[in-house]
This record gives structure tokens, C-alpha cells and sequence, in this order.
């Protein structure tokens, strides 16, 4: 196969990230497709990135003869029933987390995966794909840290973003905070500690936008975990970042400590004002993991030519989904749930 072919559903927040690298940044793929309501995202996707086929109808995309792959990065919900749509096409599916809100639809959507074992299924953890995380993995499994006690997972959006959020959850069912946001948190969790998760207790507060509770939104949510061979684990959520967009992750181990990212550093720029010595901040996800959006769509490319599957599949989906369901359900009933 020289070029794969690919078809793109949801060209909105993080959409037109996708579509960018699928179209511009990644060698062996072509985007030849895109599906969205919306029309000027459509024209944009002809205008600025060669798009020949576009649709308002994913079955329509889907049945297109054009098509090798599809990319799904349409709301949350949506995302069990693409992809089993694209996995019985024929097609090599890779979906924007979380892989589904539901268990039953995503164990569902798991059974279709594994009926189809030669089209490559990957999962959208982009950080696993990022430098700084890969570095510190490294140091993990080589055991530089010793045993992992404790991993402690910040991830707050900027207060920048709140009404973009607003809209998007107006519009679809996010699946709340811990699913939205704690889920790439919990992957890691999971992945650095290839554990898994027992035990939650979660909660949340809103104070400064107090129009979330309307929608059933958190604002800001914490977590205590205790994972099946007894690690901590430690997650912060939110969505009211004053400084921008605020993703660090924190591993304790018997022989020592990383964090990656304690400051949200942008670049490594200082600034001397009269504000004093400043160090600009990471504003947004696209812009944090520019480089892992593009390294992970190259793995799933890769992936298609060389006829293996990736490292993060539906199993990550799964279990992280459970962890998230469980937190909300904590929050909800204010007690500690078991993780089955
Ligand atoms: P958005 O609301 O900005 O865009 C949704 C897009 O999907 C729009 O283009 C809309 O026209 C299209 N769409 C909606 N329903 C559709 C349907 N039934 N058929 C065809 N197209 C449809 O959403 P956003 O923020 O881009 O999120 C999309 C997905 O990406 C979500 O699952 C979200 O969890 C995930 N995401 C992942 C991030 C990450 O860090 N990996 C960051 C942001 C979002």
C-alpha cells in the first residue's frame, strides 16, 4: 500500500488538528475524505486541505470505495457505533478517546475489533505518544524509580476555553469531567504502572462557573485511587486554569521522584517585566501535544503498512472507561466505588 487513504469525521476543536497532520504532516497518508454537520468546516477541509469527497452522512463516508481508514473524532458518544460501522466496511479505524460513555456499547464495539484482528483499531492517548511521557516511561520500566507508591495527575483546561466547553457540552454529552478530561490521566495511571485500578473516591466543586451545574458539569473534580497491588493514585480535573492549560503528572517511586511538566512551560522562554521573571504557559491541548498529535497519527500509519497493531488499543478504552464511570458515579453517591 503506498498512500493511506483516509476519511475524517468532526472537524471541530480537535478535528481540524487531525486533519491538518493527516493532510500535511504525515508521510504515506492522504486525507481524501472528511464528514462534518457543519458546511464552512467542509469547505475549509476542500479549501485549505484537498479534501475531494466531503459528506454530512458518516455512513455515507463510510461506504465511500475511496477510503482505507477513517479517523473519529466526532463527539464521544458517537464513537462505538463509527466505529463498528468502519470496522465492518473494512476500514482501519483510529477514534479520538474515550472509546465510548457506555460499558455495554463499548464491550459491544470490542467484539467487532476483535472479530476484525487485520484492520489496525488504535485509540486516541495521545500523550503516550509524547516526548517528555516517553522519557519518563523509560526511566519507569527500567526500574530508575524503584517501585511506584504514589502517581499524582494534574490535568485542568484554561479558563480561556470554558466557553468553547460550554458550547460543546450543550451540544453533546461529554461524558462529564473524569471521562472528558481524567481519562487520559487514568491511561496513564494504567500504563505507567500497568496496573489496574480498584477502587475510587471522587468529588468536585463548581464555584466560579456555577452555570455547569445546569448542564451536570464539574468544573473542578478530584480523585483518590487505590490501584490492585495497592499504588495511590492522585487526579485533579478541571476546567478553570487561570495561567492555561495545565497538564502535569507527578510518579513517586521507592528510589525516587520525576514530575513531567511542573510548570506548564510553553517553550523555554523567561520573560523579565515588571512582573518579575515570567515563564510563559502552554495555552491549549493542541499546542502542548502539537508534536504527539502528529507522532501518534504516524504510528497509526505505520501501523497500516507494516500490518501490526498499536500499543494502545480498545483494552485501554475499556478500562479507562470504567475508571471514569466510577468516579462520576463517587461523585454522585459521595462514596467509594469498587471498579469491576
Ligand atoms: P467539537 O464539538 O468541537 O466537534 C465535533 C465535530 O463532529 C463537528 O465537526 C461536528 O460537525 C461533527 N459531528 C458531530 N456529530 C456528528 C455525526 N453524528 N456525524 C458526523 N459528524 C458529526 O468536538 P471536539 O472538541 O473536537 O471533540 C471531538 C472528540 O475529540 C471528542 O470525543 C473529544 O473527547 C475528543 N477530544 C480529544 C482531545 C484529546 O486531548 N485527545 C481533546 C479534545 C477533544
Amino acid at each position: 500500500m503506498n498512500e493511506v487513504r483516509v476519511g475524517i469525521v468532526g472537524l471541530g476543536r480537535l478535528g481540524r488538528t487531525h486533519a491538518i497532520n493527516l493532510a500535511q504532516n504525515v508521510p504515506g497518508a492522504k486525507l481524501v475524505a472528511a464528514c462534518s454537520f457543519v458546511e464552512d468546516e467542509l469547505e475549509y477541509a476542500k479549501r485549505e486541505l484537498g479534501v475531494t469527497e466531503t459528506y454530512k452522512s458518516y455512513e455515507e463516508m463510510a461506504a465511500s470505495p475511496n477510503l482505507d481508514a477513517v479517523c473519529i473524532v466526532s463527539p464521544s458518544g458517537c464513537h462505538p457505533e463509527q466505529i463498528r460501522l468502519a470496522m465492518e466496511k473494512g476500514l482501519h479505524v483510529f477514534s479520538e478517546k474515550p472509546i465510548g460513555l457506555d460499558i455495554e456499547d463499548i464491550e459491544k464495539t470490542m467484539e467487532v475489533i476483535k472479530a476484525h484482528p487485520d484492520q489496525v483499531f488504535q485509540l486516541g492517548f495521545m500523550r503516550r505518544y509524547d516526548e517528555s511521557y516517553q522519557y519518563a516511561k523509560k526511566m519507569v520500566d527500567e526500574g530508575q524509580l524503584g517501585e511506584l507508591t504514589v502517581v499524582r495527575c494534574y490535568g485542568i483546561d484554561p479558563s480561556s476555553g470554558l466557553e468553547s466547553f460550554v458550547n460543546f457540552a450543550r451540544n453533546s454529552n461529554s461524558g462529564g469531567l473524569f471521562s472528558d478530561m481524567s481519562i487520559h490521566d487514568i491511561d496513564l495511571v494504567r500504563w505507567f504502572t500497568k496496573k489496574e485500578v480498584s477502587r475510587v473516591w471522587a468529588m468536585g466543586k463548581n464555584a466560579a462557573y456555577p452555570e455547569l451545574d445546569e448542564l451536570n458539569e464539574l468544573e473542578t473534580g478530584a480523585a483518590m485511587m487505590q490501584l490492585e497491588d495497592k499504588t495511590m493514585a492522585i487526579l485533579v480535573a478541571g476546567r478553570n486554569a487561570a495561567h492555561g492549560y495545565h497538564v502535569e503528572t507527578e510518579l513517586i517511586g521507592t528510589k525516587g521522584m520525576l514530575r513531567v511538566a511542573a510548570a506548564p512551560e510553553k517553550n523555554l522562554v523567561t520573560v523579565f517585566d515588571e512582573n518579575g521573571a515570567v515563564r510563559p504557559t502552554s495555552q491549549n491541548f493542541p499546542e502542548r501535544f502539537s508534536d504527539a498529535f502528529v507522532h501518534e497519527m504516524k504510528e497509526f500509519i505505520s501501523c497500516i503498512k507494516e500490518k501490526r497493531q498499536p500499543e494502545v488499543g480498545a483494552i485501554d478504552g475499556l478500562q479507562s472507561t470504567k475508571v471514569a464511570i466510577a468516579c462520576q458515579q463517587s461523585v454522585e453517591a459521595n462514596q467509594i466505588v469498587e471498579v469491576k
